[in-house]
């Protein structure tokens, strides 16, 4: 198996830079420590050129959590990407369930998803549905989510792309999904990228998040048919986060 890709959402954690810093070296420990796994630190924006500045390896790599799809302008108190890039971000999480809660549109993610690989950065296209209705209703509302984000996607570029699952009744949760219905979304999700986008999409990277933490992280990764995890609060827990890079690392 390839290298598993795990991505730290820190979200608007921590407090301080100084923890923030602190945070960062224990994940910077624990990733030199790994074997096949790469590690995507996503710390709030502010903290970006700090982090990437204090950092020399080649083990690690840094996310935006959200950012503008225009380059520059007139949109006070937004970043764009181009500017993440700049501070040293090579990847830009695209439509969180999160920003997704506070206003940004499928048509949000399509631009991002677009305006990240013309920055020459690696788009992590989240999508997942707020709730299961038993109907099959999350299977078109996800496809949905997919065709928007990878509409604006130049040829040959949809391998960039990375697809994160996360339903949103699973983020935040006591537990994630089983690993069992993740396989079946991840094959959903493939068959509905590969439509899109033809032979490209079998490249496409396919990530799970939501309550992924050290006692659940490696059966995902075995039974779950992704190629990564996207963390959230494990991910601010240094001893959790080492425990949970640990397991994936033995699993593969
Ligand atoms: P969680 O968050 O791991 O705390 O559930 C995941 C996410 O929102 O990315």
């Amino acid at each position: 198996m390839a290298k598993a890709l795990i991505v730290a959402n820190w979200k608007m954690n921590p407090l301080s830079f100084k923890e923030a810093k602190k945070l960062f070296d224990a994940t910077k420990k624990a990733a030199d420590a790994a074997k096949s796994v790469s590690i995507v630190v996503a710390p709030p924006s502010i903290f970006l050129r700090g982090l990437t500045d204090s950092y020399k390896g080649k083990k690690l790599a840094f996310a935006v959590q959200n950012a503008h799809f225009e380059k520059e302008g007139a949109f006070t108190g937004d970043i764009s990407l181009s500017q993440a890039k700049d501070a040293g971000a090579s990847y830009g999480i695209v439509g969180h369930a999160e920003r997704r809660a506070a206003g940004e549109t499928n048509d949000d993610a399509r631009k991002k998803v677009a305006a990240a690989l013309a920055a020459k950065m690696t788009p992590i296209l989240c999508v997942g549905e707020r709730d299961r209705t038993g109907d099959g209703a999350h299977f078109s509302f996800v496809a949905e989510q997919l065709r928007a984000g990878f509409a604006d996607v130049p040829k040959g570029k949809a391998a960039r792309v990375i697809v994160a699952y996360e339903p949103v009744w699973a983020i935040g949760a006591p537990k994630p999904m089983s690993a069992h219905d993740m396989h079946e979304m991840a094959i959903f999700i493939r068959k509905t990228v590969v439509e899109a986008l033809a032979g490209d999409g079998m490249k496409v990277a396919i990530l799970y998040g939501g309550s992924i933490d050290e006692t659940n992280a490696a059966d995902m990764m075995q039974n779950g048919d992704v190629s990564g995890l996207l963390v959230g609060r494990a991910s601010t827990d240094a001893k959790k986060f080492s425990a949970l890079i640990g397991a994936v690392g033995k699993a593969l």
